[in-house]
């Protein structure tokens, strides 16, 4: 699903040029769960902008589900972005002015999807997330679990078969955060979604059927069926 072979990325600052990844090759498979570890600033979500289109290597490439991402066009990239990716962020990134159907409607808008289409559709995916009763609130009306599950919802609107979570249950309390890893775990069973998360949080990531450990941009250690690799 995601081959990242010699995977570079280097920022260009005032005081100089700074490597936050180095020559990363990475395999991940169609349907695995993949939780991503290490310390804050070894580039982990420098590594999900890369594989989800959000940003360009500086060296290296990367293929997602067949397509080399690295070699598209800016409007290629978007594309590919709001077509075949689900995005996760810790702070949710709904629109605070829409409601929830709103939030969840808009990639289905953005990609011309039929009016008459985007109101089943959204009802059917607020469902799936157990939130069906909450269309027409707004996200500061829902609790911080309930916003990541609308924000999951959106992601799953497209039906992506990659999603990319950066820190999903960051902002989360246990029961909350446990609600969401359930419903991402679901999600890769039942539906084979092929899942990146980034996390912090021990207990999520022994959710993942793998688990990549990243240091100073370089990936230190993975461990595959219980066998460590490097
Ligand atoms: N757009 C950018 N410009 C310059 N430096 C950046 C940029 N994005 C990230 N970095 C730097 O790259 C390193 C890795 O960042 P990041 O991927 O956000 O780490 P993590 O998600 O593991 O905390 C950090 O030192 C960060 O400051
Ligand atoms: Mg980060």
């Amino acid at each position: 699903m995601i081959i990242l072979d010699k995977v570079s990325k280097v920022f260009q600052l005032e005081a100089g040029s700074y490597t936050a990844l180095k020559e990363n090759s990475i395999h991940i498979r169609k349907g695995e769960f993949i939780a991503i570890m290490g310390p804050s600033g070894s580039g982990k979500s420098t590594l999900l902008q890369l594989i989800g289109g959000l940003d360009l290597p500086s060296y290296g490439s990367i293929t997602v589900d067949g397509v080399e991402i690295s070699k598209l066009n800016e409007i290629e990239r978007t594309i590919f972005r709001r077509t075949r990716v689900g995005f996760v962020f810790q702070n949710y990134q709904l629109l605070p002015m829409m409601t929830v159907a709103e939030n969840v409607s808009l990639s289905l808008a953005a990609n011309k999807t039929p009016k008459a289409d985007i109101k089943t559709k959204v009802q059917r995916l607020l469902q799936d997330v157990n939130l069906a009763d909450k269309e027409n609130h707004f996200p500061a009306q829902l609790s911080g679990g309930q916003q990541q599950r609308v924000a999951i919802a959106r992601a799953l609107a497209m039906k992506p078969k990659l999603i990319l979570a950066d820190e999903p249950t960051g902002n989360l309390d246990q029961k909350n955060g446990k609600d969401v890893l359930q419903l991402l775990s679901r999600l890769n069973k039942e539906e084979q979604i092929t899942i990146v998360m980034v996390t912090h949080d021990r207990q999520a990531a022994e959710k993942a059927d793998r688990i990549i450990t990243i240091q100073d941009g370089e990936v230190v250690q993975e461990r595959l069926e219980g066998v460590e690799l490097r």
